[in-house]
């Protein structure tokens, strides 16, 4: 797709959600902030407006999209939930993204489960996306809002450097808290269940509290990830070297905890700053007259584990590249 037009900003007040309502009702494409990151918002029931976020985004087609909702009420007219999963107790609305198998009846655009039987439903925390979906009468079909194998953004600027002039509008309310994506569950139809993407929640403890009520046991992954994390992406566009103490004079550095940085994830040290910090200074490094990127290390515990994965990927060869 050629550059049209600028893309519109508008600050995500009671007009500029309105505003965005009434784009997404007429099949447009508007960035939406989640507790997460910014996501790129259109109509999940409309087969073109659906194939307006893959083309905006450059996304291959086999790569399904989440699904966002209310609620787990508006939830249910898409997905099988079986016995096993008491909906009324996850922790939603929040950073977690459930796979189910979908409901043959569900209206939603082909594209967005990429033909898979199954559906990613997510109930964002975010103030203004809840105010959006409580405005609208069908679910938003929202990938990260960033060129596909590109840094994923956490602010109004991080979305416009990658997709300006290919949304129809850039709902404005300031950096996200989370940071990173939200962490994917599978739950089979069998009543077992897998992480497909670590994230902001703690699944071992979502794991614990739903064993006590008789959930199964996580099984070993056996089955495929989710498709958009077969491969590497959160691309900065220059080589990356993780768990470095000694930065070399050409890399610009993202320090942690003791180690300094050109920038820092958290000074004090602490993961879920980090995970907040994480993106945006990818973006920063990205945009530095610097050669190479050196990352200190970051503990591999609570959100680490999310804030690692994403490192991984952004410091994996381009050639394994494939994004969401
Ligand atoms: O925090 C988030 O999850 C953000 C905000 C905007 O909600 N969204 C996000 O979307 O990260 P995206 O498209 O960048 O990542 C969604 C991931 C992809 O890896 C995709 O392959 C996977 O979810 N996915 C979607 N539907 C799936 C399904 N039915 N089965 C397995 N994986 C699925
Ligand atoms: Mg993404």
């Amino acid at each position: 797709m050629v550059r049209k037009y600028v893309t519109e900003t508008v600050l995500a007040d009671a007009t500029g959600i309105a505003r965005a309502a009434r784009i997404l009702r007429d099949g447009g494409l508007v960035a939406v902030p989640t507790e997460t990151v910014y996501g790129l918002a259109a109509r999940a029931d409309d087969e073109a407006a659906v194939a307006r976020i893959f083309e905006a985004k450059g996304r291959p087609s086999f790569n399904p999209l989440i699904v966002h909702v209310r609620d787990a009420k508006q939830a249910a007219q898409y997905a099988e939930w079986g016995d096993n999963a008491d909906l009324a107790t996850l922790p939603w609305p929040g950073p977690l993204t459930i796979v189910v198998p979908a409901l043959p009846e569900a209206v939603l655009a082909p594209a967005v489960t990429a033909g898979l039987p199954t559906v990613a439903l997510r109930a964002p925390a975010h103030p203004v996306m809840r105010q959006l979906l409580s405005q609208i009468d069908f679910p938003l079909a929202a990938p990260s809002a960033n060129r596909s194998g590109f840094i994923s953004p956490t602010s109004a600027e991080h979305v416009l450097a990658s997709l300006d002039g290919r949304v129809d509008l850039v709902l404005d309310a300031g950096p996200t808290q989370a940071g990173v994506e939200s962490s994917i569950l599978a739950i089979r139809e069998d009543g077992s269940w897998e992480e497909l993407r670590a994230g902001p929640i703690d699944l071992d403890a979502l794991h614990r509290h739903y064993f006590d009520t008789g959930l199964p046991q996580r099984e070993e992954r056996k089955t495929l990830e989710a498709p958009g994390q077969l491969a590497s992406h959160y691309s900065p566009g220059k080589p990356v070297r993780l768990g470095v103490t000694d930065p070399a004079p050409d890399e610009f550095t993202i320090g942690f905890g003791p180690v300094a940085g050109d920038v820092t994830l958290s000074l004090s040290g602490e993961v879920k700053e980090a995970a907040s910090n994480l993106y945006a200074c990818l973006h920063e490094a990205a945009r530095s007259d610097q050669p190479r990127i050196a990352v200190a290390p970051v503990p591999e515990k609570g959100v680490g584990r999310a804030i690692n994965d994403r490192l991984r990927r952004a410091a994996a060869p381009s050639d394994q590249r494939r994004g969401s």
